[in-house]
């Protein structure tokens, strides 16, 4: 019987480019952004003072396309035959987003926000490059479309600061 041909195709190999390398940044984006959803969610629920109405709005639309990218990014790490996350522990010491000890008052939770959206940013950069490198044009495109939607919700949060 002949032995199989070893398969040496990038998305074979372990390490950068691999399929694996991929599945792991993505599994990172899930988790920073699951974590991001969390904090933003709890963040509509107890944001106070005068931009009340307009905050509490804009956190709504913001927690709303959070937890249905997660959605489309744990099934990518899926479809790459890779685990998704499963427990809330996992996301925090995973992901690239730090809670909150103290509740802040509106300003700051502005701030964290931005802080928050620059880290899942620089999580979808490097994914991006991981999927590029292993020709995985399919998760790359589902990264530079978050990427978008992350620097449109930058622009919002950073406007809310000004005047
Ligand atoms: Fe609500």
């Amino acid at each position: 019987m002949p032995t199989p041909l070893k398969d040496t195709t990038k998305s074979d190999k372990t390490g950068t480019g691999s399929k694996s390398d991929v599945a792991e940044h993505l599994h990172k984006a899930v988790c920073s952004s699951y974590v991001l959803f969390a904090k933003t969610q709890g963040y509509h629920w107890n944001v106070v003072g005068p931009q009340f109405y307009s905050l509490h709005k804009m956190f709504e639309e913001q927690y709303n396309d959070l937890f249905l990218a997660i959605d489309e990014l744990a099934e990518r790490v899926r479809a790459l035959q890779s685990k998704a996350p499963f427990s809330l522990q996992e996301m925090l010491k995973t992901g690239s987003i730090h809670e909150q000890t103290k509740l802040p008052n509106a300003e700051e939770m502005v701030k964290d926000l931005i802080t928050g959206h620059e880290a899942v940013v620089v999580d979808l950069k490097s994914g991006i490059e991981s999927a590029e490198a292993a020709d995985d044009a399919a998760t790359a495109d589902l990264l530079t479309g978050r990427l978008e939607v992350h620097g449109k919700t930058l622009w919002m949060l950073r406007a809310t600061l000004q005047g």
